[in-house]
């Protein structure tokens, strides 16, 4: 059987993705939406794409499509995501996977009503180097972990109407970049007991840069940091009792990190992204369809729900709302 995909939006990521399931197994792209007739022709052109809809809507209801991967910003995931489900669609929606955590359990609630696959697309979980990492982690050697730290930063052109900046469409950096070491945080310790965490506010009113400590009940701490306005390493330490892990650069989709014990000895792990890095948490969703689940244990919606409360109180820590979103 083939899993055919529609793809919700011709932005970057959009493409990325587009390339990523060239390498899937049991999968087609068949399907391609857009707000206009001419970027979903272009889009469609450029990858062989047979149906071609000028709008949202004509996407979610092609009967052609059994999946929807949405890559509208992250202000639009929410009303993106109902309209999919309610189609009869399967979904794999973008990170920030919504604005809040009220916008998500309704999202989740509908997928589990209406038993529909759903599942929120953080690539980097999928990836050879992390699932590796986890079986590292797993196998003791750096003995308990009780720390963890990553920051992501990059400085895009400041632009007040972009996606990064305007807050109609979700912008900031915790909901575009501080959501990675978040939700890493979450797959190593779960939902913290506390939040700490401080944010500078830009002329939009987003967050230009957070930090983050998360406080764990038996007294594990993590620390995320992410800025639109600094050039970081983007690097990530996971620290055991015995030992520690590091990701040198880019630990969102990392493909290699050291293991360093505490006697100084160094392993170095070299996992490389083969074609595109997307093409993992693709190839998940046409697994778990093709085996008849709803769900990843991979990236679990509870879990995405719970990441999303952990930003919510971040949020809620600095002042800073979303217009017209409760
Ligand atoms: N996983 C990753 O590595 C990764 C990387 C980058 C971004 N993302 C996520 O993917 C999502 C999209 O990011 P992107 O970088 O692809 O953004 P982008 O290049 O700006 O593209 C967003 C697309 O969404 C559609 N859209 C719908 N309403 C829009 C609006 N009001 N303003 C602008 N575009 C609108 C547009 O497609 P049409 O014109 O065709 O309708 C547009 O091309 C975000 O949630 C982001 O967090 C993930």
């Amino acid at each position: 059987m083939t899993i055919r995909w529609g793809i919700m939006a011709t932005g970057w990521i959009a493409e990325a993705f587009a390339e990523g399931l060239q390498y899937v197994t049991d999968s087609q792209l068949i399907a391609v939406g857009s707000r206009s007739q001419r970027s979903a022709d272009d889009f469609a052109a450029r990858f062989h794409i047979p149906n071609r809809h000028a709008s949202y809507e004509a996407l979610a209801n092609d009967p052609d499509v059994d999946v929807v991967y949405i890559a509208t910003p992250h202000g639009m995931h929410y009303e993106n995501m109902l309209m999919c489900l309610n189609a009869g669609k399967h979904v794999l929606c973008e990170k920030a996977f919504t604005l809040n955590a009220r916008q998500a359990a309704e999202v989740i609630a509908l997928a589990r009503a209406k038993k529909l696959f759903l599942m929120e697309a953080m690539w980097t979980r999928f990836l050879p180097a992390v699932v590796e990492l986890q079986r590292i982690l797993l196998s003791g050697v750096i003995g308990e972990v009780r720390a963890f730290q990553a920051d992501f930063s990059f400085p895009p052109r400041f632009d007040p109407k972009s996606r990064l900046f305007d807050p109609a469409l979700g912008g900031g950096s915790l909901l575009d970049l501080g959501v990675y070491p978040v939700s890493f945080t979450s797959m190593l310790f779960g939902e913290p007991e506390r939040i700490v965490s401080a944010a500078h506010l830009g002329i939009t009113g987003v967050d230009m840069q957070m930090g983050a400590v998360m406080i764990y009940p038996d007294g594990k701490l993590a620390m995320a940091f992410s800025s639109l306005e600094c050039n970081g390493a983007n690097r990530a330490a996971i620290q055991g009792r015995l030992g520690r892990i590091e990701i040198a650069r880019e630990f969102f989709h990392p493909e290699q990190f050291s293991v360093i014990l505490q006697d100084g000895s160094r392993e170095d792990y070299t996992f490389p992204i083969e074609g595109n890095g997307y093409r993992y948490e693709a190839q998940e969703v046409v697994e778990r369809l093709l085996a008849g689940e709803l769900e990843s244990p991979v990236m679990p919606l509870d879990e995405t729900l719970a990441i999303m409360r952990m930003m919510d109180t971040m949020r809620a820590q600095w002042g800073m709302v979303y217009p017209n979103v409760d």
